[in-house]
């Protein structure tokens, strides 16, 4: 597939996107969010992709923000919509049924730190900056940053950073847990590679069951979260995948799972 803003590469069952507009340190604006749509849309049914990694072209930003320039020229109606693009197309990246890793490689800013949190694992370089500067604009978050990030982080550091606009280093990201790892720029894309090719080597089913039940169960109290467990656990058994993941362990051999 081909587009203007964002570069796409499958490799060994794991694709890459990185969005591409240097000359704007890749700031999205209404044709790159499309064509991110367009890009993982197909992931949403079983195909030869079992992993998805999200980066940034070029050396210096992941993402930094929605495109300003564009959002200038919006009135309410036409910024509700904006924002509405962008909340459907973050939320089937978060809901996509393989695993999604975002290597942030340099400034995250305000929809870039969002589009970061719409994926399972971040992984940051030593140059990754994250911040929603929004407030810096007279703006608040506006693609899922003030209900992601303070399920991320916890509602104080999220005030903190939405409230003040100061971004964080890659460091500070890992601490308060936005971050799983911080790598040397040039071992970062290889890093979070790596870690999609474990996640997509193993049942395919299992996998996308996990990441729906705790992605679900995040927001439900314990009892319905547990209740959600039973039933999905409950749902695998007797399946090609359970049947061959057992009996490989049993047998002493590694699983060849049906679809991998
Ligand atoms: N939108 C549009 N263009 C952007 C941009 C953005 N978010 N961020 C950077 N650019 C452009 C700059 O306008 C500049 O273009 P020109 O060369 O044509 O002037 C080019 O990218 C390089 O940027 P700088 O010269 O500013 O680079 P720098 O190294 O001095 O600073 C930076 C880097 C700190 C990231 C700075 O560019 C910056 O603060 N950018 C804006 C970050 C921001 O406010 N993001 C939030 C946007 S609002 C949002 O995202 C709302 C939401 O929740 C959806």
């Amino acid at each position: 597939m081909a587009y203007d803003n964002v570069l796409w590469e499958v490799t060994g069952g794991v694709a890459t996107l990185a969005v591409n507009r240097p000359k704007q340190l890749n700031a999205l604006d209404q044709k790159t969010l499309e064509e991110i749509r367009a890009a993982i849309e197909p992931l949403k049914t079983t195909g030869s992709v079992s992993a998805l990694v999200v980066t940034g072209a070029g050396d210096k930003a992941f993402v930094a923000g929605a495109d300003i320039a564009a959002m200038s020229r919006l009135g309410p109606a036409e910024a509700r919509e904006f924002a509405a693009m962008a909340h459907r197309i973050l939320s089937m990246l978060e809901s996509l049924p393989i695993v999604t890793i975002t290597a942030v490689n340099g400034f995250a800013l305000g929809g870039g730190c969002e589009l970061a949190m719409a994926c399972d694992l971040i992984y940051a370089s030593e140059k990754a900056r994250f911040g929603q500067p929004e407030v810096n604009l007279g703006l608040i978050p506006g693609f899922g940053g003030t209900q992601r990030l303070a399920r991320r982080v916890g509602l104080m550091r999220a005030k903190e950073m939405i409230l003040s606009g100061e971004p964080i280093d890659a460091a500070t990201a890992k601490a308060i847990g936005l971050a799983l790892d911080v790598l040397p720029a040039d071992k970062l894309l290889e890093h979070a590679r790596a870690k999609a090719r474990v996640i997509a080597s193993r049942g395919p089913a299992a996998v996308a069951t996990a990441k729906r039940v705790i992605q679900q169960g995040a927001d439900l109290p314990l009892q319905g979260g547990l209740d959600l467990e039973r039933t999905s656990f409950a749902g695998l058994f007797g399946s090609p995948e359970t049947k061959e993941g057992m009996s490989a362990f049993l047998e002493k051999r590694p699983a060849q799972f049906p679809g991998r």
